[in-house]
């Protein structure tokens, strides 16, 4: 794993969108894999802004996202859907943009077509993670196993009431979730995670300095050959190392 830590999250968002950059210039038909969450926010907002000062174009590039929640139709605007297209996909030239439907019929066979999607389109290039303050990726909450491909998740009562924030009442938040599985995350090439603040310096420590348990679902990550792991100070506040 590769680590830098920032002083500000201005300047860790800069860095993160730095990464999306070179790959995009490098590789004009990347395939890059989003998140959602607070975490992502300042790197979109890099990302938009290079490409309206003409630095990048995403008109070749395809991204999937990690995750959705069951049971929200697209117009709502806490929906994956609504906030990928507020934040990024309405304010960029991106066309070829996939989240998981949360909404399917079948959600296991959207499961299923998720990640057979994602392996037509030639796999993911770049991965973008953020981390829950229990050490969730996607949506793989801790667990006593890691499960392999996109599936449906029960959130834990902890990420609940973390995304209880976002809507008006306890009762309108979602409690499953459709998330790429850990299998789905160790395919992508190369992985970058970001976190910042106090809130997620356990789950950084664990990831980085325990053994590598399904009960802290980010540990799997120290197994992936390329990985980059930005941190504001805070969030680095537990490494001992
Ligand atoms: P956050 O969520 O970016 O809103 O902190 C990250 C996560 O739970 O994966």
């Amino acid at each position: 794993m590769i680590l830098h830590v920032f002083e500000s999250e201005g300047s860790l968002a800069c860095a993160a969108a730095v990464i999306f950059a070179a790959q995009i210039l490098r590789k004009p038909d990347s395939v890059i894999g989003l998140a959602t969450g607070s975490t992502p926010l300042g790197t979109y907002g890099e990302l938009v802004r290079l490409y309206e000062e003409g630095v990048l174009d995403f008109s070749r590039v395809t991204s999937f996202n990690l995750d959705e929640y069951v049971g929200l139709p697209k117009s709502h605007p806490e929906s994956y859907y609504a906030f990928m297209h507020r934040n990024l996909f309405d304010r960029i030239n991106i066309r070829d943009t996939h989240l998981p439907d949360g909404q399917a019929e079948d959600l296991t066979g959207e499961c299923r077509k998720y990640d057979e999607a994602i392996r037509k389109a030639g796999g993911v290039d770049l991965q973008l993670l953020g981390i829950g303050s229990n050490g969730h990726i996607g949506f793989n909450e801790p667990s006593d196993r890691f499960v392999y491909g996109t599936n449906v998740i029960n959130l834990t009562e902890s990420t609940i009431s973390a995304n209880r924030r976002f809507f008006d009442s306890a009762d309108e938040v979602p409690r499953r979730a459709v998330s790429m599985g850990i299998g789905t995350i160790m395919s992508a090439r190369s992985i970058l995670l970001l976190a910042m603040g106090a809130q997620k310096a356990d789950a950084i420590k664990a990831m980085m300095e325990d053994e590598v348990d399904p009960r802290i679902p980010a540990s799997i990550l120290r197994t992936h050959p390329s990985v980059t792991v930005l941190l504001d100070k805070a969030a680095a506040g537990g490494l001992s190392l």
